[in-house]
């Protein structure tokens, strides 16, 4: 398990990298954009939230443990998913197509972060949309031939990898602090709340997720793969937080 000054360390170091490189002009084609265009609207958006339920949930629980610093990477961590927002809006000018400001999935997602104040619910929905996101950037980058985009996709995969180490350790502490019973329960819980939001995903985005080569099935066995990873850390019984 890494300390909060760790992840403080490697969201600062990874906000300097350079990945996208913007001289480059889109080459979209037209089918193309009609295939994906709703989807990279709806991330757009989803990817551009300002984190202040996710923040004010953070800084109760550092509170709680006394691990101030904790809230500062939680920030950067939200600074660098806008960063993707950023990017994908910036693309989306680029080829002349408009930002969105509002759409079901989000509006859901939005209602339910706002009644969401616990840390521990908090970080596995994170968890779970950030699994949902590598498979569908990966899809992205495979349904365009255009270098630009492909080069935004591989940037924010670079990023996810570390958000889902960052938030299962996370999950992982929250979790070894629980009694046996608790931990039983919660083990189904997670379950059924994964699926539930994966399943969510899929729906709204598989015209998208069909065009990189998934099907409804290879997707769901990916999920499980991911889950199955994310399940084995959170349950491993060493977990020890250095706060150094
Ligand atoms: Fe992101
Ligand atoms: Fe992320």
């Amino acid at each position: 398990m890494h300390s909060s000054n760790y992840w403080i360390g490697h969201f600062m170091t990874n906000a300097l990298q350079k990945r996208v490189n913007w001289d480059k002009a889109p080459n979209i084609t037209d089918d193309e954009i009609s295939t994906i265009l709703p989807s990279l609207q709806a991330w757009q958006l989803g990817e551009t939230s300002n984190g202040k339920h996710l923040i004010a949930a953070s800084e109760r629980y550092a509170g709680k443990i006394g691990d101030p610093k904790y809230v500062d990477a939680v920030k950067l961590f939200i600074k660098e998913e806008q960063k993707h927002g950023n990017n994908l809006g910036c693309y989306l000018d680029s080829i002349g197509k408009s930002r969105i400001k509002q759409n079901w999935g989000d509006t859901l997602f939005r209602k339910v972060r706002y009644f969401n104040t616990s840390m521990e619910l908090w970080t596995l929905a994170v968890i779970i949309v950030e699994s949902t996101a590598q498979i569908f950037y990966q899809a992205l980058k495979d349904a365009t031939g255009c270098e630009l985009l492909k080069e935004i996709c591989t940037d924010i995969l670079i990023d996810e990898a570390y958000h889902i180490t960052f938030q299962t350790e996370r999950l992982a502490i929250i979790f070894s602090n629980k009694s046996t019973f608790s931990k039983a329960w919660r083990r189904v819980f997670y379950r059924y709340f994964f699926y539930g939001v994966s399943a969510l995903v899929w729906f709204a985005h598989r015209k998208l997720f069909k065009a990189g080569g998934n099907t409804f099935d290879t997707y769901i066995k990916k999920m499980r793969c991911k889950r199955e990873k994310t399940i084995k850390i959170i349950t491993d019984n060493n977990v020890s937080l250095n706060f150094a």
